[in-house]
């Protein structure tokens, strides 16, 4: 039986695409799912596929931006089935473009929704897991972007290596308490992301970017645009969590070019004796680091052993 029949799971922006296939994939696996979104029409209609799977779906229309709502959506998600022990920081927009052409709105309503969505879903939620005792699982919805930059990706990039250096840390602060973190870190999807001008506030209307009609992809259409379907990421994740990744990768024609940057910045490292002194205060740091990799991750005992 799966470890996870009978928890509860809370996503943000499980509407649509990324969100909505992990609620399929986690209903399919007797989760109860706690569905939030910013789309009331849409959270209504995919829950009604998502109950097709298990009929414990709960939904919470809310902002995920807004830090005061958020703290009532946890302690009404909390009331729904009871226990939460999986928190899905997922909801997200995005906007294409070069990074000299943003205006404080753009970076406001970017970081407003896809950083601090995520902060509020971590410092409203995880007391609630902790409290519990009986460990939990933080998703934290990143990207390929933020290894792989582009000439468009400035905001999205900015934000998705902010999610990944928060959940590595957080990586860290948990797995001694049973609470496993993981990032997941997805090549494109076939999504509604592609419609973000749709809930663009009025207090962040001046835009840098041409946001008019025909401006955006339509990225839902796999036959127009070649992504992962929203399902398969979903499934995905929930093997990933299953198996305690840190970093959950969907894409795997993306990791010869993820080597490649990584080579590239390597490269830029000095080429000279190292400072020995240096190194050894670095080490303590460093072997604190490995130890609870070996202990707590599947891959650290690989990777280092003995
Ligand atoms: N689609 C891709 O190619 C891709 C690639 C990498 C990462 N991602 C990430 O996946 C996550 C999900 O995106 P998606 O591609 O499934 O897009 P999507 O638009 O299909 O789903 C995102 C959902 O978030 C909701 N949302 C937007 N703003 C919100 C807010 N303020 N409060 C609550 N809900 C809000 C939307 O209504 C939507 O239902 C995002 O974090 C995105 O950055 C997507």
């Amino acid at each position: 039986m799966s470890e996870y029949k009978g928890k509860t799971a809370f996503i943000t922006g499980a509407a649509n695409g990324v969100g909505l296939g992990m609620a399929i994939a986690f209903a399919k696996e007797g989760i109860n799912v706690i569905m939030s979104d910013i789309r009331k029409a849409d959270l209504d209609k995919s829950a009604e596929e998502v109950k097709k799977y298990n009929k414990n779906v709960y939904t919470i229309a809310v902002d995920v931006s807004d830090r005061k709502a958020m703290k009532e959506v946890a302690n009404e998600a909390e009331k729904a089935f009871g226990k939460i022990h999986i928190l899905c920081n997922n909801a997200g927009i995005n906007l294409f473009g070069p990074l000299d052409e943003a205006t404080f709105d753009d970076w406001d309503w970017m970081f407003n929704v896809c950083f601090w969505g995520q902060v509020n879903g971590i410092v409203h939620f995880l007391p609630k897991i902790k409290a519990h005792g009986e460990g939990g699982h933080v998703v934290n919805t990143s990207s390929m972007a933020a290894f792989v930059t582009s000439h468009g990706t400035g905001i999205h990039s900015s934000i998705k290596a902010a999610i990944r250096g928060m959940s590595e840390t957080l990586w860290y602060n948990l797995a001694p308490q049973n609470i496993w973190v993981s990032i997941v870190c997805p090549g494109f999807v076939n999504s509604k992301i592609g419609k973000t001008e749709e809930l663009r506030p009025d207090r962040f209307k001046n835009s840098g970017y041409n946001t008019g009609e025909g401006k955006y992809l339509d990225m839902e259409d796999p036959d127009k645009f070649p992504g992962m379907s929203p399902l398969e990421v979903g499934e995905r994740i929930l093997k990933g969590m299953k198996n305690r990744d840190l970093f959950i990768f969907t894409h795997a024609e993306m990791k010869e070019e993820m080597k490649e940057n990584f080579d590239w910045i390597l490269s830029y490292f000095p080429d000279e004796e190292i400072n020995q002194k240096r190194k050894a205060f670095e080490n303590k740091r460093r072997k604190a680091n490995v130890e609870d990799r070996v202990k707590y991750d599947n891959r650290g005992k690989i990777i280092h052993r003995p």
